[in-house]
């Protein structure tokens, strides 16, 4: 789902970008430590900033940015230009992205998920594209938080609790291996994929 006027504001905030440079990597690498040089995706890769925060924290071996919106992929490409670092960057729906199974040894999503409408087909997609063993870092915003910015910007109805997350992501192979959820307004997790995804193993 495209971004509204307003949150296309503050996604490419100084403000959000000091949270994905500084903030969110630390988190992520308490739940689990994040891994060096893997080939890496970065899923609703926005304008690129957690791409150049991926590069900068974790030599990657390849990265891949995703994203559905043509403006934001825009943005991406130039700061990515700016910053010197090399990522693919593919215009794509996240419920249905035509990469090969397998290919990632890790993937990002902050902030996109709840902008999904079938939120469980793209679980199933990061599930078909990451390597067994491979990590997911997921950072997501919960109803009542989507519903106060549905006021001012369109998001799916259909969003998922914290609870209903996690209680998904095993149904994908994706085995949870630590979490924060903050007072159900927003999460991070992390999870390893292990088991078989019923849909594409
Ligand atoms: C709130 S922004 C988050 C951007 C960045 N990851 C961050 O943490 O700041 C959500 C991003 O997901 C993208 N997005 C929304 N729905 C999508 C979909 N179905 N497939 C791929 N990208 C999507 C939007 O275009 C937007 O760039």
């Amino acid at each position: 789902m495209k971004l509204s006027f307003a949150e296309r504001m503050f996604v490419n905030s100084p403000i959000r970008g000091l949270s994905l440079r500084f903030v969110e990597p630390r988190i992520f690498d308490n739940l689990a430590p994040f891994p060096r040089g893997a080939h890496v995706l970065d899923l609703g890769c926005g304008n690129g900033t957690g791409l150049v925060a991926l590069a900068r924290n974790h030599a990657p071996a390849s990265l891949t940015g995703i994203d559905e919106d043509p403006a934001q992929i825009a943005l991406a490409r130039t700061r990515l230009e700016k910053s010197g670092v090399t990522a693919r960057l593919i215009e794509a729906n996240a419920e249905k992205i035509t990469l090969p199974a397998h290919t990632y040894d890790v993937i990002t999503c902050t902030g996109c998920l709840h902008h999904v409408p079938k939120w469980k087909s793209a679980l199933a997609e990061v599930a078909r594209l990451l390597r067994h063993g491979g990590l997911l870092y997921m950072f997501e915003i919960y109803p009542p938080l989507t519903a106060f910015i549905s006021l001012f910007a369109a998001h799916p109805k259909n969003s998922f609790t914290h609870k209903s997350l996690v209680e998904e992501l095993p149904r994908h192979g994706l085995t949870i291996l630590g979490q924060r959820n903050l007072f159900n307004l927003a999460g991070f997790v992390v999870a390893r994929r292990t088991g078989n995804s019923n849909l594409y193993d």
